[in-house]
């Protein structure tokens, strides 16, 4: 068991803040993702557990044992990086007895652990081929066996598909999840592709200029974004003003429903509403739907009118751009129906959300809070 706790480290370059306060406790066998666009501090978190970096402040500690005073090499961490280092002279099976060398391992059992290792990364059959001889894919994988073969208690994990092709990086997405689940190994990888993120990750981290933005499953992360921040950086969403129309807040015109939760100010002060693309239904034409809302009447849905902008037809999906209030846009994705392909621009069409989709943040919050 090798729960992983990071207790309120901060970590600057100079006068650059890397991380400011980070908090994170990590459950034993998880697979822990930090997802951030450029800048945000997830290479320096995972190189500031791994002990490349010292913290300026704060303490980690594995499996109970604090780490702040123990050198990298004897942390009992695996690390893969991004662009494989593996040493370019020595074959495969000597880059991944390399470190069961270091740690004086008699030569029968790093015969045998390599072997072992070689067979679930499934690279048997080029052990003694020399890193240039192998695809990015197998390169990787070798990186993957090295820093699995001394058994470290935790594996970090930095971008370490991003210099792959996508389809590769997709195949090789399910294969490191279910090798990590068959290990049942404590896994920190860090990504800045949310989709990655999101299918591969038991929790997900999300960080924004040093600061934690949210840390939760990827469903509630998806449905329940903490901040602006979060909304806007995972999946699309569509962002729109919340008004108040004879002091009754609205959404493209439209009267907001009763919703459990509602921000008791909705309206008042400056808000915006976010909405998912695949959460916005589409009718033709202009008549409401059936049970839309008798005026003042309590309804799960707003519905508003649009006009039709632009639409692709995607095979499985239809992507639709459409107009409305006050010369916006929003998006939205719906199954290709007929009668939706025949739209021409400029079509009226009626737009409706579940109330309980719509989430509101205030203007002008970012989501970072120092
Ligand atoms: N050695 C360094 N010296 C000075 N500043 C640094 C150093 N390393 C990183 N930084 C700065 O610290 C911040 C965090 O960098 P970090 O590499 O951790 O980001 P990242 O989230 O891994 O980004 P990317 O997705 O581009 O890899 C950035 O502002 C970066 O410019
Ligand atoms: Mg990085």
């Amino acid at each position: 068991m090798a729960d992983v706790f990071i207790d309120r480290v901060k970590k600057s370059y100079g006068s650059v803040v890397a991380l400011h306060d980070i908090t994170l406790d990590i459950p034993s066998g998880s697979f822990f993702t930090l997802l951030g666009p450029s800048g945000c501090g997830k290479t320096t978190l995972l190189r500031t557990i791994a002990g490349f970096h010292k913290q300026d402040q704060g303490s980690i500690s594995v499996a109970g044992e604090v780490l702040d005073s123990i050198p990298v090499h004897r942390r009992d961490i695996g690390m893969v990086f991004q662009d494989y280092a593996i040493f370019p002279h020595l074959s495969v099976r000597a880059n991944i007895a390399f470190g069961l060398r270091q740690r004086k391992v008699t030569r029968a059992d790093i015969r045998t652990r390599v072997a072992e290792i070689l067979r679930v990364v499934q690279l048997e059959h080029l052990a003694d081929r020399m890193p240039h001889e192998l695809s990015g894919g197998q390169q990787q994988r070798v990186g993957l066996a090295r820093a699995l073969v001394t058994r470290p208690k935790v594996l970090l994990m930095d971008e370490p598909l991003s210099n792959l092709d996508a389809q590769l990086r997709i195949d090789l997405r399910r294969e490191l999840r279910s090798l990590q689940q068959d290990l049942g190994i404590t896994t920190i990888y860090v990504t800045h592709d949310q989709e990655e993120a999101l299918e591969m990750s038991d929790h997900v981290c999300v960080m924004y200029q040093g600061v934690i933005q949210q840390a939760a499953n990827p469903w509630t992360i998806y449905h329940q974004p903490a901040n602006r921040f979060v909304a806007s950086f995972v999946g699309t969403n569509n962002f729109l003003p919340v008004e108040l129309k004879d002091d009754v807040p609205c959404l493209c015109d439209a009267l907001i429903g009763h919703i459990d939760g509602l921000p008791a100010d909705l309206g008042r002060t400056q808000q915006v509403a976010s909405i998912r693309p695949e959460h916005i239904e589409l009718q033709t034409g202009t008549t409401l739907w059936s049970e839309a809302q008798p005026s003042g009447q309590r309804s799960d849905y707003v519905h508003f009118p649009a006009t039709v902008h632009y639409q692709s037809f995607a095979g499985r999906e239809l992507r639709l751009t459409a107009g409305v209030a006050d010369g916006l846009e929003v998006q939205l994705i719906t199954e290709p129906h007929h009668e939706y392909l025949d739209l021409a621009a400029q079509s009226p069409i009626t737009l409706r959300v579940r109330n309980d989709r719509i989430c509101f943040y205030e203007v002008g919050e970012t989501g970072v809070r120092l």
